[in-house]
């Protein structure tokens, strides 16, 4: 008699534990050291040479083997199965997904935390507009279907309104600008309307007294709330961000009541990104974080198959500067992979800095190479990086309390 995981269930070790990945479920089961070299040993030995089958342990050991086969996660054979499984994993193809232009560094907010350190003083930027159209066919040549305009603050740029409707031309399935909203006057909407343009934008509060000490913008609240109902008045796509720092951290609950108020989707505030402006401590939230990481996790054939090779979040993604600069991720400002204004687009994307880059596995980072749950648990690079009094890139989330070398989560 053999024992074996199912094809849609696949076994990862970790160094003290290990976990059951689930693909026809979802769920991520964890199971024990012993649990672990159990089901190894049944990969390549008939059930009672592993154990003697009527022994108190073997009893044990097979009570375990029949709550996994209540599960669904193996089964009992006659023989070894025969070659190998067919497991539904998918090899995930690393190719352009999604671009960022940040079209200019200048910004009539100076927002306390702004990671691209843009103010009414900031220099806008040295890309020559041709570049910026010619990048735009260039990404969607590379297979990126999403594109966002950005900045800075993208309605300060003169000629943004070409940008977009060469990305319409170019036929892009999103276009989206993220703008702070100040400047969005009737004849903007309009146009969004014309050219199916999303919009983003930010509050960091419910009222202006708050929202203007972020901006140190006195008037900006005001303008933004006002943009945003004339926005929705017209029903074009209206997504509204918020970040949280020390100076907004009571106004969590004010957002997302005010985000339902106006029927926009009230995604949790995000927290800051200790980069550029923001990399100062004193900006830091006392208490308010984002959900810590830990269990449940999940998963599927697709996200796993990613995993194992690629970083889940910044593969098939990249932002381009105001000068030209080529990073993985809007946050990553220290990540740079070339300079479009020097080099090809598709040279960059074949090149081994933003290759490397794409590549962050779990395998990568420190601590979480060793745990079970990498092909499972996703995690914000720069988040994590910033956090690190070093600085590394490969910092492991400051946000996770499991200890993959005793299995235990420290917290609890
Ligand atoms: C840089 S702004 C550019 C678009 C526009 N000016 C705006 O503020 O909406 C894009 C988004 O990044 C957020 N952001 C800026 N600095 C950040 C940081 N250090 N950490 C996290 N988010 C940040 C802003 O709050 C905003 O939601
Ligand atoms: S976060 Fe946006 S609005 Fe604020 S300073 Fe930066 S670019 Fe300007
Ligand atoms: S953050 Fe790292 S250590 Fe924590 S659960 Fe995820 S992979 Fe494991």
């Amino acid at each position: 008699m053999y024992y074996h995981l199912k094809a849609e269930s696949v076994l990862i070790e970790g160094k003290a534990r290990g976990a059951i990945y689930d693909f026809s479920s979802g769920r991520v089961y964890s199971i024990n050291r012993g649990a672990v070299e159990l089901l190894k040993a049944c990969e390549s030995s008939a059930l009672e040479e592993i154990m003697d089958v009527n022994s108190v342990d073997g009893k044990r050991y097979l009570s375990f083997l029949d709550k996994l086969t209540t599960k669904g996660l193996g089964a009992i054979y006659n023989e070894l199965p025969a070659g190998k499984r067919t497991c539904p994993i998918q090899p995930y193809q690393p190719t352009l997904e999604y671009i960022w232009l940040e079209l200019t560094s200048t910004c009539n907010n100076r927002c306390l935390h702004c990671y691209s350190a843009s103010s009414p003083h900031t220099a806008a930027g040295c890309m020559p507009h041709t570049r910026w159209l010619e990048l735009i066919t260039e990404a969607r040549l590379a297979g990126a279907y999403g594109i966002q305009l950005i900045g800075g603050e993208p309605l300060l740029y003169p000629r943004w309104r070409e940008l977009i409707i060469k990305a319409r031309e170019e036929n892009y399935e999103l276009v989206e600008i993220f703008t702070n909203a100040t400047l969005v006057d009737d004849d903007c909407i309009d146009f969004f309307k014309q050219h199916s343009v999303s919009i983003a934008t930010t509050i960091y509060a419910d009222n202006s007294a708050v929202h203007d000490r972020v901006t140190q913008h006195p008037g900006s609240f005001d303008k933004t709330m006002s943009a945003i109902q004339k926005i929705l008045a017209k029903g074009l796509p209206l997504r509204i961000a918020s970040i949280i720092m020390k100076a907004n951290e009571q106004e969590a609950e004010n957002i997302v009541k005010l985000l339902t108020d106006l029927g926009v989707e009230p995604v949790p505030p995000d927290v800051i990104r200790p980069t550029g402006r923001g990399d100062n401590l004193e900006l830091l939230p006392q208490a308010y974080s984002k959900p810590a990481i830990k269990p449940p996790f999940f998963t599927d054939p697709e996200t796993f198959g990613k995993a194992q090779h690629f970083h889940s979040c910044l593969a098939g993604r990249l932002a381009i500067t105001s000068t030209g600069d080529v990073i993985p991720c809007i946050f990553a400002r220290d990540q740079v992979c070339g300079n479009i204004l020097n080099t090809s687009l598709a040279a960059i994307l074949a090149g081994q800095p933003l290759t490397t880059c794409w590549q962050t596995t779990k395998d990568c980072i420190s601590k979480c190479q060793d745990c079970e749950y990498r092909f499972a648990c996703a995690d914000c690079r720069p988040l994590a990086q910033g956090q690190d009094p070093k600085k590394s890139w490969q910092a492991a989330p400051a946000d996770c309390s499991y200890n993959p070398y005793t299995g235990n989560w420290e917290d609890r």
